[in-house]
Order: structure tokens, then sequence, then C-alpha cells
């Protein structure tokens, strides 16, 4: 089997059993993944230098081994901050209005695309298979080939693609997706992302797109397909059996006196419709006084890329929201938002979901979410919550039996809310099933496996059979 070189802008070393979970899908997904491969994962440690130097550190954890390297102050302001948080992430989350160019940001990112691909390069050999993830990281790939390297090599891109009409507005976005075009597989969260992407090279390059969805360019072949991440299902339902877990479950429980639990569980991003959440929420306690004083809203919503403003801003105006919002509708003895700003282990977490009746997952745009998946795994089947899915994250492709809604209408997540809470046991156990056989099926191990089989290359996908893959989820 060949070794896998994973390649991401952050590395997350492995934690002790117990530490305060990865936030962040990537990371939860990719120690999961290594752990089955031989191999190294590649990126940046988190840490500033004063002067890059290339230094890598290579460690050993729980059976995964990371190489990283640390970068300048200038490389995390112009790349980090800059290109990829500040220009693709809003971009690529059709937020066009926090969307901000800069000449700057874009000689950052190459700088650092560059000084990735000089560190990494030592490190491959000829029969690795080359794993490259995300948006931080899209030229790393043409960078590499430049510098002679003939592996199998592929990008996974956890976000949404844009439509080609918002993309046109990057610049240079040309010469950004030709760069990918070096890999030999595209991965994208969803069919939907794909063929956005597949209608940008086909309108804006003029390439052809052949019937089992890959690109002929330049002589070369590439492949590109929708492969929807999952959770590690085995992990989780584990972790949801803990002790720890069933501490936790009983501590929320007990904290509420017998109200019903609303959970919601995002890094605290404006992609991730916090702020419409809670009015959702306010609503519902406004329209149905008579409900008000029996449901709470616990909103878990670990702070996030607090060095750009957007962020900032999303951190003020929910501070400022969740006290008006509490405000108006506190009593003695009674909070209805309970907002709390930190991480926690994973299988407290899945206490947590466990405990809440309704899981709220309202992203106003999101490649895939993996909450969603963790709250539907961490259920009694016997006696499931009801998980309330956004429309427009990448897991609402396959969680059909899901409660979806439309995150900027306030109304209809309200009135959503009410239908949850009033649904029967009968109902509730037959959504729930078919959403955790979903969940159970498609999970992180069959997507690595499907990622790393079209890297090797010797799959034969029959015509079309991308495109309804998450119809059939
Ligand atoms: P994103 O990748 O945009 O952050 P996802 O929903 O796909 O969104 O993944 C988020 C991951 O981070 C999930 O695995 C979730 O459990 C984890 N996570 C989010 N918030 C916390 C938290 N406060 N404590 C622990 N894990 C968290
Ligand atoms: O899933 C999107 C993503 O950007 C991942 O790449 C990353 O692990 C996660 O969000 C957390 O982001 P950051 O590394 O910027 O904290």
């Amino acid at each position: 089997m060949s070794r896998l070189i994973v390649i991401s802008n952050r590395v997350s070393v492995p934690k002790a059993a117990g530490a305060a979970g990865a936030q962040g899908g990537l990371a939860v997904a990719l120690n999961s993944a290594l752990r089955e491969h031989r191999g190294i994962w590649f990126g940046w440690s988190g840490q500033e230098t004063a002067e890059f130097t290339g230094h890598l550190d290579m460690q050993r954890n729980d059976d995964v081994t990371t190489a990283t390297i640390d970068l300048e102050p200038q490389d995390i302001d112009e790349y980090y901050n800059g290109y990829a948080n500040r220009t693709l992430w809003p971009l690529f989350h059709y937020r066009i209005d926090l969307t901000e160019y800069d000449r700057n940001f874009g000689e950052g990112y190459e700088r650092v695309n560059e000084r990735f691909a000089a560190s990494v390069l030592p490190l491959i050999e000829p029969d690795d298979l080359v794993w490259v993830h995300d948006y931080h990281l899209l030229p790393l790939g043409s960078i590499l080939r430049g510098k002679g390297v003939k592996n199998r090599m592929g990008l996974f891109l956890h976000t949404p693609w844009p439509p080609t009409r918002l993309l046109a507005s990057l610049p240079f976005h040309e010469r950004l997706v030709a760069s990918m075009l070096e890999y030999d597989v595209l991965g994208f969260q969803t069919t939907e992302w794909l063929e956005s992407f597949l209608h940008y090279v086909q309108k804006e390059m003029g390439l052809k797109v052949n019937l089992d969805n890959s690109i002929d360019y330049k002589g070369r072949k590439v492949v590109a397909r929708a492969f929807p991440i999952g959770i590690d299902f085995a992990e989780f339902t584990e972790a949801a059996k803990s002790d720890e877990a069933k501490e936790a479950y009983n501590v929320l429980k007990s904290s509420v006196r017998g109200r019903k639990i609303l959970i919601g569980v995002d890094r605290l991003d404006y992609s991730k419709g916090l702020g419409e959440r809670f009015e959702s929420f306010a609503r519902f306690l406004s329209d149905h006084p008579e409900q008000a004083g029996d449901a709470v809203l616990l909103q878990i919503a670990p702070p996030s890329r607090g060095d750009v403003a957007s962020y900032q801003q999303i951190r003020e105006d929910l501070e400022r929201k969740t006290g008006h919002i509490n405000g108006a509708h506190a009593d003695v003895g009674f909070v209805p938002i309970r907002y709390v700003n930190r991480g926690y282990p994973r299988a407290q977490l899945a206490g947590y979901y466990r405990a809440a009746e309704i899981g709220l997952v309202t992203p106003l745009r999101d490649g895939m979410n993996l909450v969603a998946k963790e709250y539907v795994a961490a259920q009694d089947p016997e006696d499931p919550g009801v998980l309330i899915l956004s429309q427009f994250a990448g897991a609402a492709l396959q969680l059909k039996d899901a409660l979806l809604v439309n995150p900027h209408s306030v109304e209809h997540v309200a009135e959503t809310i009410k239908r949850a809470l009033d649904m029967p046991l009968a109902e509730r156990k037959r959504r729930h099933a078919r959403l955790l056989a979903s969940v159970r099926q498609e999970d992180v191990i069959h997507w690595r496996e499907q990622f790393v089989k079209a890297l090797v290359g010797n799959e034969k996908e029959p015509a079309g059979s991308d495109l309804s893959q998450n119809e059939a989820a």
C-alpha cells in the first residue's frame, strides 16, 4: 500500500484522550484517516517564527507522524488571515460583501504555497500518494509539479465551490483554477460544488468535460468528483456511550430542570448563521409564549480566526444579540440562550448532543457540516432528537430526513422549531433511523477509501455516477 502524504494548512497533532476536541471538520477527519495509513501529515504548526527557516518539526503521536513548519508574521497576515480567510473563505461562502482583494494577500498566498512546496518536497518518495486539503493550498500541486514531482496528487476542497459569476470577481481567477488542474484528482463535498466547478472550467476556460466528469487538460486526465466527508462513526458512537458522555448528559439535563434543549455547536464563523439562528429562536419564543419557558438554546461556539475583523464583528454581534434576547425573555431562574465560547472533549460533546431534543444546524452556506452528522450519531435510537438542518449545508444532500430549513427565514426556522418540539416519537424514530443509516454508511473511512481509490487511479467509475452520488445517499 502506498504511503499517504497529507498536506493541509493546519496540522492537528493528535491529543491525549479526554483533551478538548479538535475543532474543525478537517482535523477530526484526517487524524482518523492517518491512523489507517502509514504516511505523514505536513502543514503549518500554527506557530510564528521571526524569520522563516523551513525547519521541519517531526513528531509521532498516537500512530500519526506529523511534520510542521513555523511561519513568519507577514506570512500569517497575508496568507492565512489575508488571502485564505479574507478573500477565499468569504468568496467561497458566497459572501462577496466580506471579500477583500489585496495584492499583498495574493503575493503572500503564493509565497507561502512556495514555502510549503519547498519544505514538503524532501519528504515525498516516488510511490507516495499526495493528498492536499482545502482552499489555503489550491496552487500547491502545480508548484510541486514545477519542482519535478510526478506522483499522483489530489486536492480535496472542504468548502463550497462558488458559482462562476461570483468566482469571476476574483482577480486572477483563471490562473488559480488552471493551477488546480495540475492535480490528478479534484474532490468536492457535494455534487452542487462539483457542478459549479465544472461549469467554470467549461464556460471560463473553454474546456471539455467528459461524460465521467473528467477533464482533459494539457494531455492529462483530471478526475473531478464529489466525495461527501463523514464522521468517524465508530469512534463517535463509542464516545457517546462513555461515562464521560453520560456525566455530561446528566449535568446538562439536570441543569435545565425538565425543559427541552436545542443545541448548536459551531466555530464562531459568520457562515454558520448564528445571528439568524438566535433570532429564529427568539421568534419562536415570541410566537409561542405558552411554550416559551419550556425550551433552552445551548449554543457552543468556540472563537475562530480572531485576527480577522469580520470574525471580531460576528462575535460582538452575537454577544449583543444574546444579551438582548435573554433580556427580553429571561425570568428568575430561567435564561433562554446559553451561549458558551469554548471547546469540549468529544465524549462530553456527544453527551450534550444526546441530551438535546433538537439539533439546530443552520449555516447560511457550508461545504458539508459534520456537526449535523455527529448530532444524529449521538442520539438514542429509541428516543431520538430531531435534526433541523439548513438546506444550504452540503450535508442536506445526504440528510434528507432532517427538517430542512431556509436559515435566512426567521419565520420558517421558528415554525420548524415548534414542529420539531411537537413531533411524535414514531416520526422521530422513523426519520432518525434513515439519517443514522446514511451517517453510518458514508463515514470518514468510506470517504477516505473513495478518495484514495480515485487517487491511486485504478477504479472504474460508471459514466455519470458522480452526479448521482449524493442523490443515492
Ligand atoms: P467546520 O469545518 O467549518 O468547522 P464542521 O461542522 O464540518 O465545520 O466541523 C466542526 C467540527 O468541530 C465538528 O467535528 C465539531 O464537533 C467540532 N467542534 C466544533 N465546536 C466544538 C467545540 N466547542 N468543542 C469541541 N469540538 C467542536
Ligand atoms: O472546514 C473548513 C476549515 O477551514 C478547515 O480547513 C479547518 O480545519 C477548520 O475550518 C478550522 O479553521 P481554522 O484552521 O482557520 O481554525
